[in-house]
Order: structure tokens, then sequence, then C-alpha cells
């Protein structure tokens, strides 16, 4: 193991760009969504080889509503089919799945297969998969701080207790795909000390190489969390 994959832990991404790699060719939006899944796959197998211990992706955000009906549609039928096609490739590679977000308003098909995927991989131990579905940072931020309080105790870390990862180690990078440099409401108060890294590459183009790329870049980095 070299010293890259020993240094970060956890590793997110906001898988964007989608939708001009279709432009690009002509195509539909969805026929990106569909070669979006397949960098999920490669990029999860990747994960796991490389022996981070988290990675959360950012799948659908709780603006994505805005998006026509037909490409929510589209949306969650690839997230249904991939669910089916590969939860036993999680549960063969040691994978445990997690969900982040507000997920169980989703329609009530889409909630019993995660539920059943959670079920499944709920022993495994190599890597966790977040898959951040009906995601906002602000959505989650509030929800952790209504429950800080009722826990009658709102401090930093009676919030950070509250969030959705906080079962998951700090994060250490954050990566987005496609040129665009914002959050898009994605882990705001996990960002805190993240490492940011931004690539022009669209998520459909994104491969092993590139999160290797990603991860080496992280390592050069010098973390101070305002220290010397
Ligand atoms: C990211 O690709 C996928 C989701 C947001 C679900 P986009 O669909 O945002 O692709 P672009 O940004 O339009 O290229
Ligand atoms: C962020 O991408 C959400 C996901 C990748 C799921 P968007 O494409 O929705 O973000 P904006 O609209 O460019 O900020
Ligand atoms: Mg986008």
């Amino acid at each position: 193991m070299s010293d890259t994959q020993k240094l970060a832990r956890h590793v997110a991404i906001i898988m964007d760009g989608n939708g001009r790699w279709a432009q690009k060719r002509f195509l539909p939006r969805v026929a990106g969504h569909r070669a979006g899944v397949e960098a999920v796959r490669k990029i999860v197998r990747a994960a796991g080889e490389m022996g981070l211990e988290a990675l959360t992706l950012y799948a659908f955000s709780s603006e994505n509503w805005k998006r026509p009906a037909g490409e929510v549609n589209d949306l969650m039928g690839l997230m249904k089919k991939f669910l089916l096609s590969d939860l036993d490739e999680f549960v063969a590679n040691d994978i445990r799945l997690k969900i982040i977000g507000d997920w169980r308003g989703l329609a009530p098909d889409v909630v019993a297969l995660l539920e059943d995927a959670l079920d499944r991989t709920s022993g495994n131990k190599r890597t966790t998969l977040a898959v951040a579905l009906n995601y906002g940072g602000q959505d989650e931020l509030v929800r952790a701080a209504k429950a800080a309080a009722e826990a009658g105790e709102i401090n930093a870390d009676s919030i950070a207790a509250h969030l959705d990862t906080a079962e998951l180690p700090p994060l250490d990078l954050l990566i987005r795909t496609s040129g665009e440099v914002r959050l898009s409401n994605f882990l705001l108060w996990q960002c805190a000390y993240a490492e940011l890294y931004f690539t022009d590459r669209l998520w459909p183009d994104f491969t092993a190489a590139d999160l290797k790329l990603a991860l080496d870049h992280f390592a050069r980095r010098d973390r101070r969390y305002g220290g010397l």
C-alpha cells in the first residue's frame, strides 16, 4: 500500500457533467446518466482496491427536483437498476452501503430497494459507499441541529454527532468533476477542513487513474487546520 492510499480515508465526489457529456455526442441527457453509472461502478471498485475507508458520492441533490420530471424519473430508474445489478458485487467485495440525505421520502419502491441493500451489506467492513440521495447540506445541518437541540446540547461536537455522516471518518478530499468550482450544497459542514480538488473531466470520463491522480495530489498537500 502506498502512502497516498494510507493518507486519504474518506473521499467524496460531486459527480457532475453527465448532461454535457451527452450533449457533446448529440445524445439525450439520459445517455450521459447511463454512462455516469458505468463510471460509478468503476470508481467504487477502484476505491475498494485502493483501500479507501469511505467513498461518498453525490447522486441526487435536494435541488435536483427542479429538473424536468422525465429526467428525475430516468435518474431514479437508473438508481434502481444499479442497485439490482450491483448489490451482489458489493456483498462479494465487502462493501457496505450507506445512504445520506432525506432518502426515506423517495418513492416507496426505491425506499424498499434501498432498505434491502442496506440490510444485505450492513455487516461489510472493507469500504463504506455512502450515496447522497435527496441530499442537501443545509437540510442535513438543520436536521442535525434539531436533533442536537432535542438531545439538550448545541455545540460543534453534538451537531457533528447528528450529521448523516457521523459514523464515517472525517472527510479528507472532495473531488468535483466537469470544471464547475462550487459545492452545490454538498457536505457543507464536512468540507470545513477537507482538501478540494476540481477537474475538468466530465463524470462519465472519470477513471480509476483520475482518482489516483486526485489522491496523489491530496498526499502532497500540507494540512494545517489553522496551526503551523
Ligand atoms: C450530474 O450531471 C448528475 C446529476 C446531477 C444527477 P448533470 O446532469 O448535472 O450534468 P451537467 O452538469 O448538466 O453536464
Ligand atoms: C450537483 O450537481 C448534484 C449532483 C452531482 C448530484 P448539479 O449539476 O445539480 O449542480 P449545479 O446545479 O451545477 O450547482
Ligand atoms: Mg450538473
